[in-house]
């Protein structure tokens, strides 16, 4: 689970714990996602399909929460294969994942131009709106492209999409778009598409160890997080029974991944930005630019106010520090442990997240040196143990994996 805005480190993290797993699964969100993975000098950004394709013998799921691409999808498939990974044997679908039509994202870009100033600054993959057909529901699903009338239900809908995008005074051809997309539908009839809620249940219940890799943020949840400047869907752990089917008893250990300072990419709050030279600084030594669409990532210091409230909504078992290494250089680093709001202070994170909401900060010393090489708990210098122990503390939760650098192998577990 991203405990933050999206952008932890969640493809590295999935990654890294495959071996302890047979299957990964997504649950929810689709091409917004950005998830990077370094390994033997080769580097990949994931969107749709899950972080642990690279490993033999583990079964990748879309699960049925995600709303998938076929344009995009179909074009991260043949990346994977053009660097020799074999995809087709090793990824399913649920038949009851959701499809992002062209016209989705058509609506995606016109619904944030009518909202001018006030715009989420979406990805523009057309997540809002496929997640809007869902639940309105009128959309189509992975399955339903098995059916012989699978066109016709297409024309129906992209027809209203284009009733719709009129209203809002874009014009639309659909011809352009329409080839490529049925061009991927077609090459996607050659997978397995599956009931998943089953196949995951059996998995479980035969002892097979299932990892489920959460895409954006807690923070951007669209009930928890900072409301309306969200995704669309639940980022958080409930996403996992709804997205997977997979009963909330059933859930084990829960790995809850942050960065070891703060970053937000697109519009809405963000108590702890740093707009001066400090948050300049961490964009640079963080590569703090979006994965999928290349933008400036904001920056700023770890909020725990935050960050304790992801964990409780989480409950989560083990927190996952990530970019450790990109604190390396300074004297002091700040976290937040509470919000001064005009009625008094607190450390609950507030219905409201606005220019208001001052964080209070305490200041610990950096460890000013480079931690990057280090490989075993023990040999991280105090200060940086300190500041691990401070957000343990904090949140009532072990960090039992700190990352050091974007590599597989730049990774400590404790
Ligand atoms: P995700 O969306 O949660 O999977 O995260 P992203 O892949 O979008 O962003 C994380 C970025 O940080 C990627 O560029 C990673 O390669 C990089 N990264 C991951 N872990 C570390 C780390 O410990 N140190 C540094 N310096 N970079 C890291
Ligand atoms: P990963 O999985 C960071 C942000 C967008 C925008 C808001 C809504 O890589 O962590 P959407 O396209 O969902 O309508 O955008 O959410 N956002 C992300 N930010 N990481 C992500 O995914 C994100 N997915 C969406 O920037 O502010
Ligand atoms: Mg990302």
């Amino acid at each position: 689970m991203g405990l933050q805005w999206g952008d932890e480190g969640k493809g590295k993290v999935v990654d890294v714990l495959t071996p302890r797993y047979r299957v990964v699964a997504r649950f929810q969100g689709g091409p917004n996602a950005g998830h990077s993975l370094r390994f033997d000098g080769k580097s990949f950004i994931l969107s749709t399909i899950p972080s642990g394709i690279f490993r033999n013998g583990v079964i990748n799921i879309i699960g049925n929460g995600m709303v998938v691409d076929p344009n995009t999808l179909v074009k991260e498939i043949h990346g994977l294969e053009a660097a020799g990974v074999d995809v087709m044997s090793k990824l399913y679908f649920s038949k009851k994942a959701h499809l992002i039509l062209p016209t989705h994202r058509a609506l995606d870009a016109a619904a944030e131009a009518a909202k001018g100033e006030t715009k989420i600054g979406s990805t523009l993959k057309g997540i809002g709106p496929a997640y809007m057909d869902k639940t309105g529901r009128n959309a189509l699903r992975m399955g339903d492209i098995l059916a012989h009338d699978f066109k016709h239900r297409y024309a129906r809908l992209r027809d209203k999409h284009i009733h719709l995008l009129g209203c809002y005074g874009f014009e639309y051809e659909p011809h352009k778009h329409e080839k490529e997309w049925f061009e991927a539908i077609d090459y996607l009839r050659k997978f397995a598409f599956i009931d998943s809620e089953y196949a995951i249940n059996d998995y479980i219940d035969e002892g097979i160890p299932v990892l489920a890799e959460g895409a954006q943020g807690t923070l951007l949840d669209i009930d928890f997080g900072t409301y309306p400047y969200v995704t669309s869907s639940t980022t958080t752990c409930a996403g996992v029974c709804t997205g997977l089917g997979v009963a909330p008893t059933k859930i084990g250990n829960v790995y809850g991944i942050f960065k070891a300072y703060a970053t937000r990419v697109g519009g809405g709050p963000f108590p702890t930005e740093l707009f001066d030279e400090t948050g300049k600084r961490l964009r640079e030594i963080g590569k703090e630019f979006g994965s999928v669409t290349g933008r400036e990532r904001r920056c700023g210091w770890l909020d725990l106010v935050a960050l304790r409230y992801a964990v409780m909504l989480n409950g989560v078992t083990e927190l996952i520090m990530m970019k450790a290494d990109v604190l390396n250089g300074f004297d002091t680093i700040k976290v937040a442990v509470d919000y001064d709001l005009p009625d008094g202070q607190t450390n609950r994170f507030p219905y409201e997240v606005d220019g208001g909401t001052k964080p209070v900060y305490r200041e610990l010393k950096g460890w000013n040196t480079d931690i990057c090489n280090v490989r075993r708990w023990e040999d991280f210098p105090a200060e940086f143990k300190t500041y691990v122990e401070f957000i343990e503390r904090y949140c009532g939760v072990p960090v039992m994996i700190i990352s050091v650098g974007p590599d597989r192998e730049e990774t400590i577990i404790r």
